[in-house]
């Protein structure tokens, strides 16, 4: 069990500053998930806390000690990496049972810990084989089985379902979720597919640039996105993000978009009332909306736009269907089937309780 602090931790690897200031407060046995796009700082983050890689400057603490200045083997904590290494001469059940012979835990004791892990990631079956006769995914799986054999303080783990196929990552990220909750280690998992943050993080940390742009639970960072990163990084297919011009009429709200001016969408006065308490600039403004909250009908109604038909995408389930309004283009996620062709004429409005704003020159939101 244990507490990770990390406060303004900075690293560089000659000129270039790949982690900015990063503050990070990781609760006992919660499940963080650091989320972000290739080159961020993800990796080099988790190696930071594990002790593989020195910082340039901030503080480390793992349960209130700070743990900077000591070497990796010192800090008790397990780790699973992007490119996982096996040792090849050994078997999958003698690679899991390696840190509890390393550290003298008796035979039988070894016995019950590596079945009761071989059987959570499914790898009973190939328990005696040689990493020669494995699978990338079976290997991958008996790299993840050897960390969280041993119960470490805390689990750093570096997209360690990278390589799996999608069925098998779906069932896992369930079954690593229970061990979770079960062994109760602090975890950081580092992953870029949303997907799995989505499921299974307690918190998502969202980072780019070697900066933190956001931290909190995973509905929260959807719901409300801090800024346009997070907003567009977060959700599939991406959140709907135009250009607008915004004034209260009466007792509505306008909002305008594209180069037209003919296009107008109207909403209650309160949005344009918690604008105006915002301060917002009129020239740097654009609305965000996901493309299941675009709302799209095949008769006119009222108080909806006209739009065209550009594109339609089948997902199964339901269609991502694209909008030509004006010289913009929306997203909208539809029952399937529901727009029919490309060129028909349907007429859109947004939810007004799932708007978001933002300055597209802070890039920040609103918070609306
Ligand atoms: N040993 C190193 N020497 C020089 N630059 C490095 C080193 N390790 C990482 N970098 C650089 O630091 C930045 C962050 O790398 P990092 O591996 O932490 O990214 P990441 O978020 O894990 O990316 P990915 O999703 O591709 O694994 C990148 O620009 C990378 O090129
Ligand atoms: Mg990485």
């Amino acid at each position: 069990m244990a507490t990770i602090r990390l406060s303004n931790i900075v690293k560089r690897f000659g000129p270039l500053e790949v982690i900015k200031q990063l503050n990070l407060d990781i609760k006992d046995r919660e499940f963080v998930v650091l989320l972000g796009p290739s080159g961020c700082g993800k990796t080099t983050t988790l190696r930071a806390i594990a002790g593989l890689e020195e910082i340039d400057s901030g503080e480390i603490a793992i349960d209130g000690q700070e743990v900077q200045a000591l070497p990796a083997r010192d800090r008790d904590i397990a780790f699973v990496f992007q490119l996982f290494a096996l040792y090849p001469h050994l078997s999958a059940f003698d690679n899991i049972a390696f840190p509890l012979k390393a550290a003298g835990v008796a035979k039988n004791e070894i016995a019950a810990k590596v079945k009761e892990v071989a059987s959570v990631l499914r790898i009973g079956s190939i328990i005696d084989h040689m990493p020669s006769a494995m699978s990338g995914g079976d290997m991958q799986r008996v790299a993840m089985a050897r960390a969280l054999v041993r119960d470490p303080k805390a689990m750093l783990m570096d997209e360690p379902m990278g390589s799996l196929d999608a069925k098998l990552r779906e069932e896992l990220r369930t079954e690593l979720k229970h061990l979770h909750i079960e062994t109760g280690s602090t975890t950081v998992y580092v992953t870029h597919d949303q997907v799995e943050a989505m499921s299974m993080g307690d918190k998502i940390a969202v980072m780019d640039l070697g900066i933190l742009q956001q931290i909190g639970k995973p509905k929260e960072v959807y719901d409300n996105p801090a800024n346009v990163f997070v907003a567009q990084f977060i959700g599939s297919p991406v959140m709907n993000l135009v250009d607008c011009q915004c004034d209260g009429n009466g007792d509505v709200t306008h909002v305008v978009i594209g180069e037209r001016h003919v296009d107008r969408f109207e909403f209650s006065k309160a949005i344009y009332e918690k604008l105006k308490a915002k301060d917002f600039n009129q020239k740097s403004l654009a609305v965000g909306i996901r493309p299941e909250a675009v709302l799209v009908e095949r008769q006119p109604t009222n108080g909806y736009i006209k739009a065209e038909v550009d594109d339609i995408e089948p997902l199964g389930p339901y269609d991502i269907v694209d909008l030509k309004v004006g010289d913009d283009v929306m997203r909208a996620s539809t029952r399937s089937r529901y727009v029919e062709r490309e060129g028909q004429e349907v007429w859109i409005h947004l939810d007004e309780n799932r708007l978001h704003f933002f300055d597209t020159v802070s890039g920040e939101s609103l918070g609306i």
